[in-house]
């Protein structure tokens, strides 16, 4: 392994993840590529629907429970016929090609530490989710006991991966106590015996984020980590996110539809729509000058406060994407943003364009970037 190798967190390739629904398979994930490198904050930004969570799920190996859960639940012959047919695949990374028809689940490839996660069983996995790869999932405000206290809560995880029953209760409150103070909820020796009742939305956002802190993992995803809060308490929880972040040396996966929280936290950004990434670069140079149409359309139809400067300064107008993003339960043949793109061409409807190197670490994946014009 090459010295910037060792330094890869988590390398995804090739990964694709798709659901069993009433409307049949739902292609939520389609073939993206992007690693997290150590002590880095990564971030998936991207419209509603275009995989970002889906992402997070087959990281965590919980795609899979969740996308056959509709299968199982319904009366659907078709789907529970996909479903055994992936069960007697036993190459899951590829198992669609294999079969030779598009399967629901997850294949491709999710390195961490020397494994491969794609192909671990249930019982591996535990291991790992909660203590190694945590996970801050999306809209959690009330995923917190309301008749626990604080301190037994943001020990769970500690117990829960104690595997030769170790630990002591002070060591335990120690590293509880760091974490509180991590995520700085205040006065965190005397509130830890409090319950989450006590706690106001935020701090209970803190709390969850100083579970996912607590065993110090080499990889916390966090899932909309501010949508729930106000600004003021937005600011305190990516203060936190980066203070973490310096103070533990961990790496990131962070995923929003938000401007300026990715702006703030994130070192490097990959952008999705429809179950693609098509860009993927530093935070600074996609932000500040973004090759991919979408991204563009993106920024602008949701500005931060320093795009809407730029946006005026070039006499541009915000709005919204135009169009829909195309149904994701039909392949997509093309270029995945087609259908709206203002600089479409016959090609792109015919050829997926790959997503290449234009520079120096940024990527795009459009056939005509050289010839769009400047940003
Ligand atoms: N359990 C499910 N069964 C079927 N389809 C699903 C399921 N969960 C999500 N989807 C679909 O998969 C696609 C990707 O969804 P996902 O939740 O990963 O998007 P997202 O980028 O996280 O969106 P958001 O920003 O709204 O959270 C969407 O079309 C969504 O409707
Ligand atoms: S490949 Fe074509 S349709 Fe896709 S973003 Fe580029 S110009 Fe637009
Ligand atoms: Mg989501």
């Amino acid at each position: 392994m090459s010295s910037e190798e060792s330094d890869v967190v988590l390398k995804v390739e090739n990964l694709r993840a798709f659901y069993t629904s009433k409307r049949g398979l739902v292609r939520a994930v389609n073939r993206v590529s992007f690693e997290v490198r150590r002590g880095e904050i990564f971030g998936l930004f991207g419209e509603s629907g275009s995989g970002k969570t889906s992402i997070a799920l087959a990281i965590l190996g919980l795609f899979d429970d969740v996308s056959r859960y509709y299968a199982s639940s319904s009366s659907s012959d078709e789907n529970k016929r996909l479903w055994e047919l992936r069960e007697r695949v036993t190459d899951k990374s590829n198992a669609s090609e294999e079969v030779g028809e598009d399967l629901p689940g997850v294949e491709g490839h999710i390195w961490f530490k020397g494994q491969d996660l794609v192909k671990l069983i249930e019982d591996e996995f535990r291991r790992i989710r909660g203590d190694r790869i945590t996970y801050i999932p999306q809209g959690t405000t009330k995923s917190l006991n309301p008749y626990s206290k604080i301190v037994e809560q943001t020990a769970e995880p500690l117990f829960a991966h104690d595997e030769t029953g170790k630990l002591s209760e002070k060591g335990v409150i120690r590293r509880v106590i760091k974490a509180l103070d991590l995520v700085e909820l205040g006065d965190a020796i005397l509130r830890k015996d409090m319950k989450p009742s006590q706690f106001s939305v935020g701090e209970d956002q803190r709390v969850l984020m100083a579970m996912a802190l607590v065993t110090v993992p080499d990889l916390v995803i966090a899932d909309e980590p501010t949508t729930a809060v106000d600004m003021a308490i937005q600011n305190r929880i990516l203060e936190a996110i980066q203070l973490a972040r310096d103070e533990l040396g961990l790496s990131m996966l962070l995923i929003s539809n938000n401007q300026t929280t990715i702006n703030a936290t994130c070192d490097r950004i990959a952008v999705m729509t429809a179950g693609h990434i098509v860009e993927i670069g530093t935070t600074k140079r996609v932000l500040g000058n973004p090759g991919h149409p979408f991204t563009r359309a993106f920024i602008m139809s949701n500005p931060s406060m320093e795009a809407i400067k730029k946006i005026r300064e070039k006499g541009l107008r915000i709005r919204g994407i135009p169009g829909q993003a195309p149904d994701n339960t039909q392949p997509i043949i093309g270029c995945p943003f087609s259908e709206r793109c203002d600089f479409v061409i016959d090609k792109c409807r015919e050829i997926q364009p790959e997503l290449r190197e234009v520079d120096d670490g940024h990527k795009v994946m459009c056939h005509r970037y050289e010839e769009l014009p400047e940003w």
